[in-house]
């Protein structure tokens, strides 16, 4: 009779060792057992990048990369994307339950008043050059608030924590917002309560001289669900940051701040600004296959393709082509889409990326969009940052609630010099 159960022969000893299999995992550490010799440390796993290994459980959001699922909570992402708004799509992530409509009243209406940040936030930010890049300024101003809300260090008070996600979300918008018009040195606009979430940060980041500021509701409608999409996706690098830095005990603004450093990067949320220097390089869509055989060549990768989990098209690629088309008829169309879409035409037919199964992913059409609705370039991985930070802290507060989880410390694989005695500077060649 079958059972759950792996058996392992070591071939140094001859010795046999059943390890049980549970949720299609064996536990890394029922490999300690197996050792060569009595004094051996025991039998380790390697794994660099995590390719096969679970840090946690979880019971946020599934993927299933082959078919191209993503669900948060069980909830298909179609489904929020069509019906759900960012600040109820935040909730469930993070409570785990879609709120009842007095719940989500008081969520919203929370959010809402916790969007100003410190005057001091602004002074601290005209320390920045007038060219810092955005995510350089995200990175400094959020890790700054932990220094202005000492009692983000309760993080096992469960009220604590709630003040601390409330404000983090609140407070996103407006540091973004602040960062950009300190970029262009424009005046900072401050939040309007009467405004959605991101008709909110629209009016905050290009309020220019209007007594009140009305979003285009197509684009604030189109940017919540831009948010929705990019509102969690398992554990990726960033999310991955948040609990290694959260797992030491650190407040969730500087666990924050680790996040959005790993999100920075062009592998990982960088990659949105990375596709549109990428389409401004290729400049017209005749260029495209030279452009792809560069790529085959190994002369770099296409940006916006290619993911860890999907070896399908990406679920939320497919849905931001199709808002591309709506926030276009409002804005004009971005002239860089015909680039995008031959790249796309080209590279789906094309065997190195059929065979290596690298498809779009969600940064492919995400900055088209962005750049149609005036943001610039540099700020498009802030834009992934402030709905990601949902998921960040919904995977934050998941592992500190989890009694399994310790402070996250890999083992390596010792292959330097063997012990050795110090040489004197005189001695050396
Ligand atoms: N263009 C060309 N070749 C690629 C690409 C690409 N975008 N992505 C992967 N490959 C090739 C790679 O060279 C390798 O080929 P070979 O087997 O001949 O060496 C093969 O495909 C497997 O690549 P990998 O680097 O082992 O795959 P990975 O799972 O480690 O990397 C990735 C995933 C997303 C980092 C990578 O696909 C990539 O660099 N893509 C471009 C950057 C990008 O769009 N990032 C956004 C990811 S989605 C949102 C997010 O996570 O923030």
């Amino acid at each position: 009779m079958a059972t759950d159960t792996l058996t392992v022969i070591d071939n140094r000893t001859g010795r046999r060792y059943e390890l049980p299999i549970t949720h299609g995992t064996i536990r890394a550490m029922d490999l300690r057992q197996i050792k060569g010799a009595a004094d051996d440390f025991g039998l380790m796993s390697y794994d660099p990048a995590f390719l096969n290994t679970a840090s946690c459980q979880s019971r946020i959001t599934y993927i299933d990369g082959d078919r191209g699922v993503l669900e948060y909570r069980g909830y298909p992402i179609e489904q929020l994307a069509e019906h759900s708004t960012y600040l109820e799509t935040a909730y469930l992530l993070l409570h785990g339950e879609l709120p009842t409509g007095r719940q989500l009243e008081a969520w919203v209406d929370s959010i809402t008043h916790h969007t100003m940040v410190h005057e001091n936030i602004k002074r601290l930010l005209e320390g920045f050059r007038y060219d810092a890049h955005p995510m350089g300024m995200l990175v400094g101003t959020v890790g700054a608030l932990s220094t202005f809300y000492p009692d983000a260090k309760q993080i096992h008070d469960p009220r604590a924590r709630e003040i601390q996600i409330h404000r983090l979300l609140a407070k996103l918008p407006t540091l973004a917002a602040f960062l950009y018009r300190h970029s262009v040195g424009m005046p900072y606009a401050y939040p309007d309560n009467d405004l959605s979430y991101t008709g909110n940060f629209l009016n905050m980041l290009f309020k220019t001289t209007e007594v009140k500021y009305k979003p285009d509701p197509t684009l604030e409608r189109a940017l919540d669900v831009l948010f929705i999409l990019h509102a969690d996706h398992e554990q990726n690098c960033s999310a991955n940051a948040m609990r290694a830095v959260g797992s030491s005990h650190v407040d969730p603004y500087s666990a924050s701040a680790a996040a959005t450093a790993a999100l920075y990067g062009p592998l990982h949320g960088g990659a949105n600004e990375a596709v549109l220097r990428m389409l401004d390089q290729i400049g017209a869509k005749d260029h495209v296959p030279a452009f792809v055989q560069k790529v085959k060549a190994g002369e770099g990768r296409l940006m916006g393709f290619g993911h860890r989990v999907y070896k399908n098209y990406d679920p939320r690629a497919t849905l931001i082509k199709r808002l591309a088309d709506q926030v276009f008829a409002v804005t004009g169309r971005n002239p860089k889409l015909d680039i995008a879409l031959e790249l796309e035409r080209i590279a789906l037919q094309d065997d190195y990326f059929v065979t290596r199964k690298l498809y779009p992913n969600v940064d492919f059409y995400s900055g088209l969009i962005y750049q149609a609705m005036r943001f610039p370039v540099d700020l498009f991985p802030v834009l992934f940052a402030i709905p990601r930070t949902a998921g960040w802290l919904a995977q934050w507060q998941e592992m500190l609630l989890d009694p399994e989880q310790k402070i996250a410390r890999p083992r390596q694989v010792y292959r330097g010099p063997g012990r050795r005695d110090y040489v004197p500077l005189e001695r050396r060649g």
